[in-house]
């Protein structure tokens, strides 16, 4: 009888890809793995569960690191699964929601008329469409609609395109809009109630409404009409407003802020908070630091900030 083949013979970028998008599916499925456990391949290269010990790969969802290797691995492989493994545990039955910005050394994400493509490198660039891969919906403001007809697609890594949600309180973007009008995914356009007036779609887009707070829409309105639609692995792609908002109301789990050796001069800026006048009353999360490339990445534990 042929052997399946040891963990340390096929884990290479692809195949360690391959099994955090089975763990990031599992937990959409509402099944994430809950306890530390072994992890393997079968024969058919499915993902298979064995008892710790027996795991030459362990993977521990309250575990920082969250993973515990018997075998080496090569080092970008070693990376991969410390920056994402987090994103792909949870308890299945609440929202995990995570954000990224890519900014310049003067913490702008754009220029002042909106230029964005690229601050960061293609390092940066791949990781964002990872991150996409691993969650149900990928979320941005009007204004990211409006200066970049994104398609919001995984196109640059193997995985599924996430459902693209648009926040857009008043419905003041045009239906031309690429993310309207392609099918490559579910779209759905999140509104203040009564905005709608009553159109059903905007080209091929859902449109959701949720009860705004004066101008606001709350983020955890927002995450719980979405989650009402299937959708609890959320991925906040900016721009600054939106990953603000979502920030500031305390929604996010997790935080990743790629910083680029680039000055932009008075753009559009990354994270910006409400002022305190105490440094004790600063968000100080838990960060970890990964290289990419020419920049750097920031991921905040925000879940165990202080
Ligand atoms: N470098 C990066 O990581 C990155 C990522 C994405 C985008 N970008 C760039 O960022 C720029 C846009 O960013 P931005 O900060 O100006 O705007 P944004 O965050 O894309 O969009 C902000 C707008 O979205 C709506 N919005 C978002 N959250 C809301 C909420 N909770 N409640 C109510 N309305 C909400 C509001 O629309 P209304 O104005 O209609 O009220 C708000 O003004 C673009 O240049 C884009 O290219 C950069």
């Amino acid at each position: 009888m042929t052997q399946a083949p040891a963990l340390r013979e096929v884990l290479d970028e692809s195949s360690a890809w391959s099994l955090l998008r089975a763990l990031a599916k599992r937990a959409s499925s509402g099944q994430p793995l809950r306890r530390a456990r072994g992890l393997a391949f079968d024969r058919r290269g499915e993902l298979r569960e064995v008892p710790p010990e027996m795991g030459l790969f362990s993977v521990d969802p309250d575990g920082e690191p969250a993973f515990r290797m018997a075998a080496h691995v090569a080092p970008s492989v070693a990376q991969m699964l410390d920056l994402y493994l987090p994103l792909c545990v949870g308890d299945g039955k609440t929202s995990l929601v995570f954000a990224h910005m890519g900014q310049s050394l003067d913490a702008q994400i754009a220029t002042s008329t909106g230029a964005s493509r690229y601050v960061t490198g293609p390092e940066n660039i791949q990781h964002m469409h990872r991150l996409r891969a691993l969650a149900d919906a990928v979320v941005v403001g009007a204004a990211t609609v409006d200066c970049d007809d994104p398609q919001l697609t995984t196109r640059l890594v193997p995985g599924d395109n996430p459902t693209r949600v648009v926040i857009d309180p008043a419905l003041r973007l045009a239906p031309r809009r690429r993310l309207f009008q392609e099918d490559a995914a579910p779209t759905i356009v999140v509104c203040a109630c009564g905005a709608r007036a009553g159109t059903e779609r905007i080209g091929r887009a859902e449109i959701v409404e949720v009860e705004a707070e004066g101008r606001v829409l709350p983020p955890a309105a927002i995450v719980e009409a979405l989650s009402r639609h299937g959708l609890r692995r959320i991925f906040v792609e900016g721009g600054g407003i939106t990953v603000s908002r979502f920030l500031e109301a305390r929604v996010l789990d997790r935080l990743h802020v790629t910083i680029c050796p680039i000055f932009i001069g008075k753009g559009r800026p990354g994270v910006c908070l409400p002022a305190i006048d105490r440094l004790d009353d600063a968000l100080r999360p838990r960060a970890r630091r990964f290289d990419f490339g020419d920049d750097m990445l920031f991921d905040c534990n925000l879940a165990r900030a202080s």
